[in-house]
């Protein structure tokens, strides 16, 4: 029999591990779902033990793990934890409740006042109002710079910088952000810094997922993850990961268990049940219709733009084929597409309210990477921290699901005209 290892991780993402030592379910075929609060504890040694292994790795060989309470380890949680490192190709992953507790967990365990971050230009909106309104008044210093040129990030590095952060592609715009060519600069500025001044390229992954992009074989250090979107992929759960290296995960697990943003077990479950082992299917699926949905947008008159890394006009179609392939190398530009159309503002507005009372196939609604198709305005919605300071405030976002790619486009017709 081969080991699991030498299966596709199409399949391993099916069955999971066939032991763990975090839960014995070793009769189960789908894995347990154990919820408890708190764990009986045998003795005062076997406590004390908990406690001082608090912050180790935890892996599916070796000793079982001594649990304690909820907040700090539980088994299903656990599982996930050690399906989204493998996934990634990381060490370690760390869940949390939601994606913003993932992103909020990660950079507050690794800055202090006084710290840096250089971030891309463009990202997710509550992002942005965390590094707006949050981070000044905790005298950690924000600075906004376009992640692919190269000679501005350079630029903006000072002594306190810490992290690189962005997304790729970016939410809502699609922008892709070259991982590869950050770990070049920052390997050429890290060797005079010490281990604590280290800068790290935290990329959140989520537009893309694992199938489509893993970024840690790119270069960057961490990758942070809205478990919400396609990885949970039913839209039924919140959650968050965050996936490090090993020597992270002590200080990122006391900084979940005094926070206390856990992701609780039964959304675990769902996500490893459902979301996993149906992950690669969705995604292939929801590609198959993003580009006949594209290239339909791309030739219709009433649209003045559109943008998907799978076209063949998308300005960056080399970087999107060099950084986007599946778990079997072939090329996956994802489920997300950016589209403006000709006109005024009121256009679009009237465009989505059609859609909202008339459409069948699409529903307004914000987050994505569902089973159904959702629509939004992220200029006055998922965006509207930034303002009147948003470069496209027309932009429409589709985020492709399930259907048939006939009724996605028909609907979207109807709405045109
Ligand atoms: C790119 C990206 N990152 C992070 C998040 C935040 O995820 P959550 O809603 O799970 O907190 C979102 C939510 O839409 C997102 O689109």
């Amino acid at each position: 029999m081969p080991t699991e290892p030498d299966y596709k991780t199409t399949t391993r993402l099916v069955h999971g591990p066939s032991h763990s030592a975090k839960w014995d379910f070793a009769h189960h075929v789908t894995p347990p779902l154990s919820s408890s609060t708190t764990y009986r504890l045998d003795d005062a040694r076997r406590a004390a033990r908990g406690f001082s292994e608090f912050g180790r790795a935890v892996s599916d060989e070796g000793d079982a793990p001594v649990y304690i309470y909820d907040r700090l380890d539980e088994p299903t949680r656990s599982i996930l934890e050690g399906e989204l490192a493998a996934i990634e190709g990381g060490e370690c992953c760390v869940s949390f409740a939601s994606g913003m507790g993932a992103i909020s967990g990660i950079l507050g365990s690794l800055l202090v006042p006084g710290d840096g971050v250089i971030a891309h230009l463009v990202v997710y909106g509550c992002t942005h109002s965390l590094f707006s309104n949050w981070y000044p008044r905790m005298g950690i210093g924000v600075r906004r710079v376009d992640m692919n040129d190269l000679a501005a990030v350079r630029a903006a590095v000072d002594e306190r910088t810490r992290v690189l952060y962005f997304e790729s592609p970016t939410n809502p715009t699609l922008e892709l952000v070259d991982i590869a060519a950050l770990r070049e600069l920052v390997d050429e500025l890290n060797p005079t810094r010490s281990a604590e001044e280290r800068i790290r390229i935290v990329i959140d992954n989520t537009f893309a997922t694992p199938f489509c992009q893993r970024p840690l074989e790119h270069g960057a250090d961490i990758v942070v993850h809205s478990l919400t979107k396609n990885l949970g992929g039913f839209g039924t759960e919140l959650g968050g990961a965050v996936i490090c290296p090993e020597e992270l995960l002590g200080s990122l697990l006391l900084y979940r268990k005094d926070f206390g943003a856990i992701l609780n077990s039964k959304s675990a479950w769902a996500i490893m049940v459902y979301g996993l082992p149906t992950l690669p299917l969705r995604l292939k699926r929801q590609q198959y219709t993003a580009l006949k949905v594209a290239r339909w947008l791309e030739g219709s008159e009433r649209v003045r733009r559109v943008t998907y890394p799978g076209l063949e006009s998308f300005p960056q179609a080399a970087l999107a084929r060099h950084q986007m392939r599946d778990f079997d190398g072939d090329f996956a530009p994802g489920n997300m597409i950016a589209f403006e159309l000709v006109g005024e503002r009121g256009d679009t507005e009237r465009f989505i309210d059609a859609l909202a009372h008339h459409a069948y196939s699409i529903t307004l609604a914000v987050s994505l990477g569902h089973t159904k198709t959702l629509i939004e305005l992220p200029g006055p919605m998922t965006h509207s921290s930034y303002g009147e300071q948003t470069e496209r405030p027309h932009t429409v976002r589709l985020s492709i699901g399930l259907e048939s790619p006939g009724d996605i486009i028909g609907d979207l017709q109807a709405a045109l005209e």
